[in-house]
């Protein structure tokens, strides 16, 4: 699907973002995994999320909405998953892959786990080593899915520092360590996001600028009600476009603020950015706040080092606003992005290059000489919901019209996202996209 986007004149209005997709996937499993019967309240209806349950279902969990849209999962405890009769399809979902192949590692029974053609491209050795430590079988081919894990019980418990900064190695091998023996920890150099610890309740110690996170084989997990809050990553693009665009206003209820996603805020608000945070309250164990984003002019600035992973998902519509700052914004130690669902370092610059930015790439960013004149003209998604929608968010700043090749990939983390777009500017919804 090709999606236009024409310059906007100004955006108003308010935006009830997608529950977060992090939280949802980790919520859903712990739930799987529980003594009892959970609820999730708010689970997202996204693509990402949705691959995660259905892999559930056919692990033998059984889920179910309820008559007010309440998630209803039946927890099977930790001993209770089966065997899945044919390969579980993870879909676009990196999330999904990589903490459900922890969880699969310490089963008496064989899976294997495959994806889309993105997917399929993504680095899962990553995973696979830790898992293979403590006693798993894992194969792969060069290093990609399909994943097969011939999984064992009790797991080895080891002790792990992670390579990578990347919340998705350090929730796989905590939730491995569910199924170890005795203590299992992580280390992590560079915080990253902290959601797992935190709904598993985790003893977290920090020692010589470290973050050591320890989990307790067997700890049995109580079914509760989950309930998600609204996700930053899904508020970046409004944030970004409320700035950006002229005369706007948009009010954004209810959005997950964890400081360890949420460093996209301080950084615009470094470059200038008028962003209000009113009635900070605490959902479902998360900080949540309403955010109030007006128009205003920013200056580049440098991104760099620790404060990398915990806006790592933003910087593709962080790229974009720097476009239209002044000044120069250098982005650095963010290689990981070339492992995403495309390199979205290579993404990034050719389409604002396309649109006349003047971008330099680095093997761990990009550095963007800011206040260029965008003009509109095709530009692609690379399959990725986030460089689509950064490309949206480019088209309401470029001049005339913005073409985005492959828009639908949208809906793997926010359906509707370009009706809202329409919406904010004022445009009517076309019937048929
Ligand atoms: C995620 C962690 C991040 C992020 C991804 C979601 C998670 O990946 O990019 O969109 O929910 O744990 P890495 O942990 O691999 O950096």
């Amino acid at each position: 699907m090709i999606r236009r986007v024409s310059q906007a004149q100004s955006l108003l209005g308010l935006v009830e973002l997608p529950p977060d997709k992090s939280i949802a996937h980790r919520a859903a499993l712990l739930a799987a995994l529980a003594d009892g019967t959970s609820r999730l309240v708010n689970y997202p209806s996204a693509a990402d999320p949705q691959s995660t349950l259905s892999c559930l279902r056919q692990l033998g969990v059984p889920i179910y909405e309820d008559a007010h849209g309440i998630l209803v999962v039946e927890g099977r405890g930790l001993e209770g998953l089966r065997a899945p009769n044919q390969p579980l399809d993870c879909g676009n979902s990196g999330t999904t892959m990589r903490l459900l192949a922890g969880i699969l590692a310490g089963q008496p029974f064989a899976s294997t786990l495959v994806g889309d053609a993105s997917l399929s491209r993504r680095p899962m050795e990553r995973i696979a080593a830790p898992l293979r430590q403590m006693g798993a079988v894992v194969t792969l081919t060069d290093g990609h899915p399909p994943l097969y894990v011939q999984g064992c019980r009790p797991l080895r418990n080891i002790t792990y520092r992670l390579p990578v900064p990347s919340a998705q190695v350090k929730s796989c091998v905590l939730l491995a360590g569910l199924f170890a023996e005795g203590e299992t920890t992580v280390i992590e150099s560079v915080p990253s996001r902290d959601h797992t610890e935190r709904m598993l309740g985790l003893n977290v110690v920090e020692l010589n600028g470290e973050r050591y996170l320890t989990v307790q084989g067997g700890m049995r997990i109580p079914a509760r009600t989950w309930a998600i809050p609204r996700d930053f990553s899904a508020a970046a693009f409004f944030l970004v476009a409320g700035t950006l665009v002229p005369d706007s206003e948009i009010r954004l209820p209810g959005v997950g603020l964890n400081p360890s996603r949420s460093a996209l805020l301080d950084v615009l608000r470094a470059m200038g950015a008028n962003i209000q945070v009113e009635n900070e309250r605490v959902y479902g164990g998360e900080p949540i706040a309403d955010l109030v984003v007006r128009s205003s002019t920013l200056h580049g600035v440098q991104v760099a080092g620790t404060i990398i992973p915990n806006l790592i998902d933003e910087i593709p519509v962080l790229a974009v606003a720097a476009t239209c700052a002044h000044g120069r914004t250098e982005i650095r130690d963010a290689a990981e992005l070339r492992v995403k669902e495309t390199d979205r370092i290579a993404a990034m610059a050719e389409n604002l290059q396309a649109l006349g930015a003047r971008v330099e790439v680095f093997d761990d960013g990009l550095a963007i000489e800011g206040r260029c004149r965008l003009r509109g003209t095709t530009v692609r998604s690379f399959d990725d919901h986030r460089i689509a929608m950064a490309m949206g968010v480019a088209g309401l700043v470029a001049e005339g019209e913005t073409l985005i090749e492959g828009a639908e990939c949208a809906r793997i983390s926010f359906p509707g996202f370009w009706e809202v777009l329409d919406r904010l500017a004022g445009r009517p919804i076309p019937a048929n996209p």
